[in-house]
């Protein structure tokens, strides 16, 4: 877990939006970090102390002084890995792009020595006004980062741009923009998920139970670890929330043997996709009717996509496959892991309760030239982090 014991400073402002950053510590401490927070007086009219502190587990500071105790600021500021000030108000913003400092938070904000992450609220109009605009750019050319407003509902009733990022976004934007790690940076990392569509005519196909979760994780988990990483998948229902990541949708095998070849120069090739080893010799203009008792029709070999680039392999590249067996498992992964020239095979079978399509668990043994690795049942996430890490560990 990327946020594990990483220190986030959450600063509320007084937005109605704020009900959305006590979910936000929730999920923070949840994924492990370690998280005080610092909240404006007009937050107090939208949040409770109490709720954030016994979320938080820590005290949460609004005054300079409680008890007749200093706040100390630069404490605060010099704390934390980040600062993510999330909702902040048009009059904070404001504040915080002319240097005001008339409260605590704005202190602490001056004082930070962290990246700090600015997460806006406020009506549509306030949003598009001139200088709400010039207030972002100011703060955008201090170094200060702005996760941007969403399109919604507005507390006014408008339905418009304005709305808050939701916790979940605001998780996924500090793990992207400021917590990815730098095992891999600057390492191109090419993917392929999902199953792929063979069409028979307009409207059938020949496709597979492949659901792509697999290859998403894989993706994700590579692009956290700082690589740059391309994603070719077949129709999935899947998404990725990270936006650095490069995803080009096709359908067929063909399709992802175009996309992939343009991406040869990869570092690491991941192939998880389960792409149709035959396709139809001929696609039938007008839809088949069901005349006759018995159907035919003609396959022909789709070009092995893994075999193409096992078989041009450049000398630094690493090349991973997935097998997916169901009976003499090792045997036909370890032909697939020599045929295909790999560095590797991963190997689930379906005969492992928990492994295989569709679901959100795999049980997988990895394969190389020198033995077996086996993996307990786990998260298709956890599987992935298993499976990148073992391949940092090789290159
Ligand atoms: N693969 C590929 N292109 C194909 C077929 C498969 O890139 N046209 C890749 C898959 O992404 C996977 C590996 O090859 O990484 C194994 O695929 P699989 O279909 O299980 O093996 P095959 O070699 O096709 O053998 P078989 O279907 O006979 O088991």
């Amino acid at each position: 877990m990327l946020l594990e014991g990483k220190k986030i400073l959450v600063g509320i402002t007084g937005s109605i939006a704020a009900y959305k950053s006590i979910l936000l510590v929730r999920l923070l401490v949840k994924s492990g970090a370690d998280v005080k927070v610092v909240i404006t007086p007009a937050a107090l009219d939208f949040v409770s102390p109490l709720v954030l502190s016994v979320l938080s587990k820590n005290k949460v500071s609004i005054q300079w002084q409680e008890q007749h105790e200093w706040n100390n600021h630069v404490e605060l500021g010099r704390w934390a890995d980040v600062f993510v000030l999330a909702p902040v108000t048009c009059n904070t913003l404001s504040k915080m792009a002319h240097g005001g400092c008339d409260n605590l938070l704005l202190a602490v904000y001056l004082s930070a020595t962290c990246p700090v992450v600015v997460v806006p609220a406020m009506d549509e109009e306030m949003w598009h006004h001139l200088t709400t605009k010039q207030n972002l750019s100011k703060l955008i050319s201090y170094g200060n980062k702005v996760l941007e407003v969403n399109d919604g509902e507005l507390a006014s009733g408008i339905i418009g741009m304005g709305r808050m990022a939701e916790p979940e976004e605001i998780i996924t934007y500090l793990e992207e923009n400021c917590f990815r790690e730098k095992n891999l940076t600057g390492k191109k990392v090419l993917v392929t998920a999902g199953p792929t569509y063979e069409a028979i005519d307009p409207v059938r196909f020949i496709g597979n139970r492949s659901s792509g979760k697999m290859g998403f994780a894989i993706a994700e988990a590579f692009y956290l670890k700082g690589a740059e990483v391309v994603l070719v998948t077949g129709p999935t229902h899947e998404i990725t929330n990270y936006k650095g990541i490069q995803i080009i949708h096709v359908e067929t095998a063909a399709e992802m043997f175009d996309a992939c070849i343009k991406f040869q120069d990869a570092a690491i090739v991941v192939m998880s996709a389960a792409v149709a080893d035959f396709t139809a010799l001929k696609i039938e203009d007008q839809k088949i009717k069901k005349t006759g008792e018995a159907l035919q029709i003609n396959l022909v070999k789709t070009q092995d996509i893994l075999k193409y680039f096992g078989s041009s392999k450049h000398p630094q590249q690493f090349i991973a496959g997935f097998a997916l067996e169901t009976e003499n498992e090792l045997e036909h992964a370890i032909k697939k892991l020599n045929e295909k020239n790999l560095d590797c095979i991963i190997l689930n079978s379906l005969n492992d309760d928990g492994a295989g399509f569709e679901k959100n668990t795999n049980k997988i043994s990895i394969i190389n030239k020198d033995g077996i690795m086996s993996f307990d049942l786990k998260s298709k996430k956890e599987v992935a982090t298993d499976i990148v890490n073992y391949i940092i560990n090789q290159i």
